[in-house]
């Protein structure tokens, strides 16, 4: 074999072998991973992301949340994250499918949020969070989304949907409120939507010990 014929049958393997692993393997084992019914409420597991949400996964994107929070409960016993009741069930390749863009994560700086809906249901606290993290844990290194927000004079009458107890540097003065965007108020909806606490036969809950 000359070396030119030597050089190109490297390269071919190197970025053939590259695509089989990365990509056809993969394709061929989970891309025919479908939603299976739910026999009780008459839908899908996991269920389909819908409305608001789906904005809301974009928000999720575009300000880069993954860079510090995972969506993946890895399996018991090799980790606590059950035991640290981030989730009943090891995330599994079917529970990503409901996502354009599986948000896996590779950092924990912040917690796991496969399940944040299933944990927290205020959305008022939510929003508090999110325009100041400082003013609900003071020690967080989240940083605020505030931008997210309008700080605007209130006219005549308070908005309903205005923030309320905040507290901290980010407090609205008197007679100023803080009002959520639609990309905020889209944003919670994807977040209460977090929630895989429905059953996969691949993803038994492990049986206390
Ligand atoms: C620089 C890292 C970082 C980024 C980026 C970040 N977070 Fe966080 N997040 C944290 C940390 C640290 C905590 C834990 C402290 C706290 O509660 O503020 C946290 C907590 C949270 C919690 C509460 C979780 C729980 O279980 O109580 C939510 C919800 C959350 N973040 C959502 C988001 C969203 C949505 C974004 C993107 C808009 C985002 N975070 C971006 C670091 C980050």
């Amino acid at each position: 074999m000359n070396k030119l014929t030597l050089l190109f049958t490297g390269i071919f393997l190197t970025f053939g072998s590259a695509w089989v692993g990365l990509v056809a393997y993969p394709v061929a084992n989970l891309g025919h991973l479908q939603p299976l019914p739910n026999e009780e409420t008459g839908g899908v597991n996991p269920p389909t992301v819908s409305g608001l949400a789906v904005a809301g996964q974009k928000v999720y994107a575009a300000n880069g949340c993954m860079e510090c929070h995972t969506q993946q409960v890895r399996p018991d016993p090799l980790t606590t994250d059950i035991a640290k009741q981030l989730g009943k069930r090891q995330t599994v390749p079917r529970d990503e499918i409901r996502e354009h863009t599986p948000f896996l994560g590779e950092y924990r700086i912040g917690q796991d949020l496969s399940n944040f809906g299933a944990r927290q249901t205020d959305v008022a606290a939510i929003h508090r969070h999110l325009y100041s993290p400082k003013s609900v844990s003071p020690w967080s290194n989240m940083p605020s989304y505030s931008y997210l927000y309008e700080y605007r004079k209130v006219v005549s009458q308070p908005s309903a949907n205005a923030l309320q107890g905040l507290t901290g540097p980010r407090a609205p003065k008197p007679g100023y409120e803080v009002v959520p965007t639609q990309q905020a108020e889209a944003l919670v909806a994807y977040l209460l939507s977090l929630n895989q606490n429905y059953p996969l036969p691949e993803s038994p809950e492990p049986t206390a010990k």
